[in-house]
């Protein structure tokens, strides 16, 4: 690993931006210089200029009792109203907010007046179902607008949204039910997904049945929009068609302001433990940063850009990058329902040319599967009409990044490469597009008013050249605010380990990703070094799939760890000990098959292991700590590692003895 990552560190090619570029950029390096000089200051000036507030902030932050920030705290605004409202009154209500394309090819044109009328709708609709401001509302659907809609419209009266993505189970959409109490689910009968149509609703009666300690379910109602066309149950009294409330529901709606530190949504994420967390994210530092990096990073020129963000709203990128970013500076988007490959290889670059997308971001994963199908397809399309390419959610290698800038982006399009978290809430360290020469595989520098470093285990910067933790290490606007009902599980996570002692607001905010600083100080993330895998850009917890495994009852021990995938960056493989009659009872194949639909039961497809592989012994240190180590030599065919350290240093030979 360390070998191929100091090779990656010596990439020396640069791309500079065109002076074309540069003279028509939106950042100027100026705001590097404010920010540096000032950065509350500079965040207070993103704040008044990108939004709009009914009460105007007088203090920026207050980090008197970190971790909990608070940001520009005293001010009071409407998400939703700056997200479509005031571009409605500023005389834009014609242009076009979403061009929405069906996988099988219907599409609406949704301009910024018929969205906010849609969102006022809506909005009036869910407090006839009894929603008020502070009530948590799950969301559970495809990718139509009217994801977009519900999260605005739960955003414009205060309520809470968590979005689920369609791709989990209904046991994993309950257990975020009930940890969020949530009041009402909006869903939809069904999606379209590589040309067929897959239920949602089914999946939502299943998770209100559900429940592991006989209480009932919080849910008293679901809102159901149709999309699929296929059958469902219905629970007459609990259920209510979206078309029966929202579109006779009046289309007066007055946004009353809430609070900047007002809850925004909820969005549960993986982490180390078998729970998922529930991110927690407010409005108003939320709403600036999204707003910020969305124009600046993009370079955004909202009156001619046709932006596309490929991201699912179930994802973070998909509420910062879909919904309130673009929305917010008043851009023109395409959001596209279904699969890159349906009906044909060639179909986002399809999309490109028809809609004349102009600035696109992806993940590495899609990069790596278009490479594998070959650049004939994007080149039978005219993609000449980009001009910023972004990546996110994954390390993106330099072949990758290369073959993205030369096939998609005609070999002039600038490509940044962003990282970030479900917890930073928006992009932290990236390139800005006509101002930093760009290097392929490295997400090279902070945003202006962000600070990161890369520290050693005992705290110390390792300076250029070297690798460590990646931390932030000053407060961020759209920084995280608390996992929902776990205020100490907050803090242990991300802030206990840099707890400066004597100076508790120089507490530093750890990411949970390796990171090296190149000779030009520049960043390259490494990937996780927590048991966290990342699976085509989507976090997974390693310990979140070995419970769903031990929970079946063949099933004696599991370790799952990420191997290295070409394409997919990671792939789950496990290893799984049986029952010793189940050990007998069926055969290798037969508990394979078992335990992968097990998995996609429990969690859900995305976390489907590539391979299971039937094992009698696990690796483990004398104090029982599973090696996964060298069960991802074994699973990435590596010759095993030190063994010294096991209890019983035999137990490596057993295992890959059974797997030959
Ligand atoms: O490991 C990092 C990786 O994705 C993780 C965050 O996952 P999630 O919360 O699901 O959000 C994904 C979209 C923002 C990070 O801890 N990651 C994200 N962006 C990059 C990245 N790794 C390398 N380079 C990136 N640009």
């Amino acid at each position: 690993m360390s070998e191929t990552i100091d090779s990656l560190l010596h990439e020396d090619r640069r791309f500079p931006p065109s002076a074309e570029f540069t003279a028509t950029s939106i950042a100027k390096p100026e705001l590097y210089e404010r920010a540096r000089k000032d950065r509350l200051g500079f965040w207070a000036d993103q704040a008044r200029d990108l939004l709009h507030w009914h009460t105007p902030f007088t203090e920026t932050l207050d980090w008197n009792n970190p971790p909990f920030a608070r940001w520009f705290a005293d001010g009071r605004l409407n998400v939703a109203y700056n997200c479509l409202d005031r571009h409605v009154l500023a005389g834009n209500g014609e242009r076009v907010a979403i061009h929405w394309e069906g996988e099988p090819g219907d599409t609406r044109t949704i301009t910024y007046a018929q969205l906010t009328e849609d969102v006022k709708k809506a909005a009036n609709a869910l407090e006839t179902l009894g929603i008020r401001h502070g009530d948590r509302v799950a969301i559970y659907l495809p990718m139509i607008p009217e994801a977009v809609v519900a999260m605005l419209a739960c955003a414009r009266i205060g309520a809470v949204h968590s979005v689920v993505f369609g791709g989990f189970s209904a046991e994993s959409l309950r257990s975020r039910i009930s940890d969020a109490s949530a009041r009402l689910v909006i869903t939809s009968d069904g999606g379209w997904r590589k040309g067929k149509v897959f239920p949602l609703k089914s999946a939502v009666d299943a998770a209100i049945e559900l429940s592991s300690d006989g209480t009932e379910s919080t849910i008293e109602h679901v809102l159901v929009v149709k999309r699929g066309g296929n059958d469902v149950e219905w629970v007459d009294g609990r259920d209510i068609w979206w078309h029966d409330v929202v579109d006779s529901a009046s289309a007066e709606h007055e946004a009353q302001p809430f609070e900047a530190e007002n809850p925004l949504f909820i969005l549960y994420t993986s982490g180390t433990t078998g729970k998922p967390k529930g991110i927690l994210h407010t409005s108003g530092g939320y709403l600036t940063q999204s707003a910020f990096t969305h124009k600046n990073v993009f370079d955004l020129h909202p009156e001619t850009d046709v932006f596309w963000c490929t991201a699912d709203v179930g994802w973070v990128t998909g509420h910062s990058y879909v919904v309130y970013g673009p929305l917010a500076n008043g851009a023109t988007q395409l959001m596209y329902e279904g699969t890159p490959d349906t009906p044909h290889p060639g179909r986002w670059w399809e999309l490109i040319e028809k809609y004349g997308v102009t600035i696109l971001y992806t993940a590495p994963t899609a990069i790596r599967s278009f490479m594998k199908t070959g650049r004939e397809y994007p080149q039978k399309f005219d993609l000449g009409s980009l001009r910023v390419l972004g990546s996110v959610g994954e390390p993106i290698n330099p072949e990758a990044w290369i073959w993205y800038r030369e096939i998609i982006g005609g070999n002039t399009t600038p490509v940044v490469d962003t990282w970030w978290q479900t917890e930073t809430g928006a992009i932290m360290v990236s390139a800005l597009p006509g101002i930093t020469s760009t290097k392929p595989g490295s997400a090279q520098v902070p945003l202006p008013g962000i600070s990161v470093d890369v520290l050693d285990e005992t705290g110390h910067k390792v300076g250029n050249g070297n690798g460590g933790l990646l931390v932030v290490t000053e407060p961020w606007p759209s920084m995280l605010r608390g996992i929902w009902g776990d205020p100490e599980r907050f803090i242990e996570t991300y802030w206990e380990k840099f707890d400066f002692e004597g100076s508790p607001n120089r507490r530093m905010y750890l990411a949970g990703d390796g990171a090296r600083l190149d000779s030009d100080g520049e960043l390259w993330v490494l990937g996780r070094v927590d048991d966290v895998m990342n699976v085509s850009g989507h976090r997974l917890s390693t310990m979140e799939i070995e419970s769903a495994l031990v929970s079946h009852p063949i099933v004696a021990e599991a370790a799952v760890v990420g191997a290295t995938d070409d394409t997919t960056g990671q792939a789950v493989v496990a290893f799984v000990i049986l029952r010793a009659k189940q050990a007998e009872a069926q055969t290798a194949e037969e508990a394979e098959a078992i335990l992968k639909a097990q998995v996609s039961e429990q969690i859900g497809a995305i976390a489907r292991p590539r391979r299971i592989y039937i094992v009698t012994e696990l690796p483990k240190t004398r104090s029982g700590k599973i090696m996964r180590r060298l069960l991802r030599d074994v699973a990435e065919g590596r010759e095993i590692g030190d063994t010294t350290t096991l209890a019983d240093t035999q137990v490596m030979q057993v295992i890959t003895d059974k797997l030959k």
